[in-house]
């Protein structure tokens, strides 16, 4: 509403000095800001984007010689939307990415955060991360959780530098105020001590059997550090003969073994084969995603604009902007992650095939 010509002088006068009031006393009258209460669908800022490998590994490497892990705390390539503010650590939704890298002989020192976070590898192979006592040695494809408030560090003793996709949380907790980070440093120790054998959670938690004269710490978080890449891989196409989804094609959610949900409270992750000559129906949903390139090529129609992908790339999808995939020349494995969870949690969370409202 705005004071029009038709009013009279002085009532036009008396508003005015009403809103002036108000605005002094740091309070907002809805009638003059309705758009930001009342919408029909969402007005979504992020953009759909892609950061192609291509670019990235060049960078990375300058970066290599450049600054030190201990000088960055985290030697992290930040994939920032170009429609958000460069220092917003928001890559799309509530969801952050960015590349992580050790070149040979590195090490990142322990440090912990109330953001949830988890990694995929993208190259490299025999680096380890340590996540609350345990080690485990990452390979390409493989995908590494390291939930709130858990002591990691990583380090790369093998002779090749070592890069993966971390996804956090990022913008939810920092929405929410709740940002926390300690450093592990204790006199001269920079990294945690390791308490269990490498891939201890794997065997204890991660093959359909569990030990039965133990109770998992917690139930709410993944008690598995590693999803390897062969297993994940060997699943996604030991179902290749079934129909899948008709807008991810063959589509599998890592979960928590112990809820059947996802791994982490905030975030879910999913591992898709686009196999040959394969093209998705359109759909779109209120959950925000990250996409990375694992294997193959092909494209994404989002929003209209067909972005083409290749292995080591990747690309957003905004909330509510219809998308649709196609693999070319093969077939094409997706790594993909969302803020679902925190959708599902509130009942936010809605889909709709192309060409319906919901
Ligand atoms: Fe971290
Ligand atoms: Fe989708």
């Amino acid at each position: 509403m705005t004071a029009g010509p038709h009013l009279p002088n002085d009532l036009q006068a008396q508003r005015a000095a009403f809103h002036a009031e108000l605005e002094r006393l740091s309070i907002m009258p809805l009638w003059l800001n309705l758009g930001a209460a009342v919408q029909s669908e969402p007005r979504v800022e992020g953009v759909p984007h892609i950061w192609r490998w291509r670019d990235i590994k060049p960078m990375m490497l300058r970066g290599g010689d450049l600054i030190t892990p201990q000088e960055a705390e985290r030697r992290v390539l930040m994939l920032i939307n170009p429609a958000f503010d460069r220092k917003s650590a928001r890559t799309i939704g509530m969801i952050f990415g960015g590349i992580q890298f050790l070149m040979p002989g590195e090490i990142a020192d322990s440090h912990r955060h109330s953001p949830s976070a988890h990694r995929f590898i993208i190259e490299g192979d025999g680096a380890y991360t340590a996540v609350d006592g345990e080690r485990t040695l990452m390979r390409k494809g493989d995908y590494v959780t390291t939930p709130a408030w858990a002591w990691h560090d990583h380090g790369n003793d093998s002779a090749q530098p070592m890069a993966w996709l971390d996804g956090l949380d990022l913008p939810f907790v920092n929405l929410l105020d709740a940002n926390f980070f300690e450093d592990y440093a204790q006199g001269d120790h920079q990294r945690q001590p390791i308490l269990r054998e490498s891939e201890d959670s794997l065997h204890r938690w991660g093959r359909g059997l569990r030990p039965a004269w133990q109770a998992p710490a917690r139930s709410d978080l993944s008690p598995v550090l590693n999803y390897r890449w062969t297993t994940s891989r060997d699943a996604l196409h030991a179902l290749r003969h079934d129909a899948g989804s008709p807008f991810d094609g063959i589509i599998l959610e890592y979960v928590n073994p112990l809820t059947g949900g996802p791994t982490l409270p905030t975030l879910s992750a999913y591992l898709q084969l686009l196999r040959r000559d394969e093209h998705t129906q359109a759909h779109r949903h209120t959950a925000s995603t990250i996409y990375h390139v694992a294997e193959g090529g092909g494209g994404s129609r989002i929003g209209g604009r067909d972005i083409l992908w290749e292995e080591g790339d990747t690309f957003v999808i905004p909330s509510w902007v219809e998308h649709e995939h196609w693999s070319t020349g093969g077939e094409a494995v997706l790594f993909s992650y969302s803020d679902r969870p925190i959708l599902r949690a509130f009942g936010l969370l809605r889909e709709a095939a192309s060409g319906r409202k919901d």
